[in-house]
């Protein structure tokens, strides 16, 4: 009797979860449509000069003098030009390297003895920032030239999202890095899956909830072992290695779990970037996150996982100077983790948060939505954090 109620029960929950979830896909969707058409591409803002040259590492009037003579510069209005769009800005960006005859002052590519930098953003905290983090990041380096990869690891698809690659309607099977890392035959090289965004120097591989089978396939898989078998861990970085030669920077967005997508992207990374919201719960969080994540480590390395990284650093996000608890609890950071803590903290901002809404980052928002002052701050924070994390990857490679 009360095996049939409970049966009754759960069937009753399964017709609420699977009527709410087509609700709640189709309205989503309605908005998606509304915020911007399913066939219209996303684009990137164009960028002023002055914008423009900084991202060059230019004077302003030497970007005048350059665009002139550059191709760029053939649809300029007579007189000085009022923006520049991305392409232009890469194009300029190999002029004025030919100019320097390679000298990797203009393109940072990464030589030969410079290994690929794949920094994973992880925590299993929920809402810590790490998405933001590695969209930011992963603009942030190919808007200064850096060849960069952007995985979506997380089957919630935030990232890609935010890059316009709706996982529902833009993702479909296969199309996610399961189909690279996946145990069956329908595995598929990496190159077919990686994908161009608005940025010319930034790629993609987007998810989808498909993710989510390498969760359910690894245990199986695991069981079924043959001799030979590439295990879970050494999966995403085999699948990493097919495209190296093409990128200087991987970035990868962790979900907020550590299962076993996460423990492959840590096996496969040569940098850790850990996001810490400074208050007490979820520096608690932390803690255990860590010491789990210890664990594994241990665990995998003992089945013959490289467990050695170039750099380990946490970011603190969010943060609000004004507020005397955070304060405190990055001090306390500090005073435990001392350089492993960046310097620059992403601060908390309005500009940040309301880009988020319409899939935005920073970078591509209109300035004029906001006041000059809030979005000056945020890309002045989003810009220290992903310049000091710039710093780590040059180090890494050697280089001052
Ligand atoms: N610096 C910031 N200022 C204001 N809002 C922010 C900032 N960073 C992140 N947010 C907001 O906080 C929320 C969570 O951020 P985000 O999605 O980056 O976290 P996450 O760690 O990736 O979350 P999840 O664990 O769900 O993947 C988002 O709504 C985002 O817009
Ligand atoms: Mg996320």
């Amino acid at each position: 009797m009360g095996g049939e109620t409970a049966d009754a029960a759960a069937s009753a929950l399964k017709d609420l979860v699977q009527r709410h979830g087509e609700a709640l896909s189709i309205e989503l969707q309605a908005h998606q449509r509304k915020t911007f058409a399913p066939e219209s591409e996303k684009t990137i803002r164009p960028f002023a000069p002055a914008e423009a040259a900084r991202l060059l590492g230019i004077h302003e009037s030497y970007l005048r003098q350059v665009a002139a003579g550059d191709k760029a510069g053939a649809s300029a209005q007579k007189g000085a030009r009022r923006s520049y769009s991305v392409q232009d800005i890469s194009d300029l960006r190999h002029a004025l390297d030919q100019g320097a005859r390679g000298n990797r002052r203009y393109l940072p590519h990464r030589g030969g003895d410079e290994h690929l930098q794949v920094v994973t953003v992880m925590n299993f905290k929920g809402g810590s920032g790490k998405t933001t983090t590695a969209a930011h990041l992963s603009q942030h380096l190919a808007l200064h030239g850096y060849r960069v990869l952007a995985i979506d690891l997380d089957p919630q698809a935030s990232l890609s999202a935010l890059f316009g690659h709706q996982p529902e309607t833009m993702v479909g099977p296969n199309e996610t890095l399961y189909g690279a890392i996946r145990y069956d035959e329908a595995r598929r090289p990496i190159a077919e899956i990686v994908r161009g965004t608005y940025i010319p120097e930034l790629h993609l591989i987007p998810a989808n909830l498909e993710l989510m089978e390498f969760e359910h396939d690894t245990p199986k898989a695991l069981m079924g072992r043959r001799e030979g078998d590439t295990l879970f861990f050494a999966r995403i970085g085999q699948a990493i290695a097919q495209a190296q030669n093409l990128y200087d920077v991987v970035v990868i967005d962790c979900p907020p779990q550590l299962g076993y997508l996460t423990l492959s992207a840590l096996t496969a990374a040569t940098a850790v970037l850990i996001t810490v919201h400074p208050q007490m719960l979820d520096v608690m969080s932390m803690s255990q996150f860590l010491q789990m994540t210890g664990d594994l480590l241990d665990e995998v390395s003992r089945h013959g996982a490289s467990t050695s990284y170039d750099w380990m650093r946490y970011l603190v996000t969010r943060f609000e100077p004004g507020d005397g608890p955070q304060n405190q609890m990055v001090a306390f950071l500090r005073s435990i983790f001392g350089e492993h803590v960046l310097i620059h903290p992403m601060l908390k901002s309005t500009a940040i948060s309301d880009a988020g809404l319409t899939n935005q980052t920073i970078f591509e928002v209109e300035r004029q939505q906001f006041t000059r002052a809030t979005y000056d701050r945020a890309l002045e924070s989003v810009t220290n954090v992903s310049a000091e994390i710039e710093g780590q990857i040059r180090k890494a490679w050697g280089r001052a």
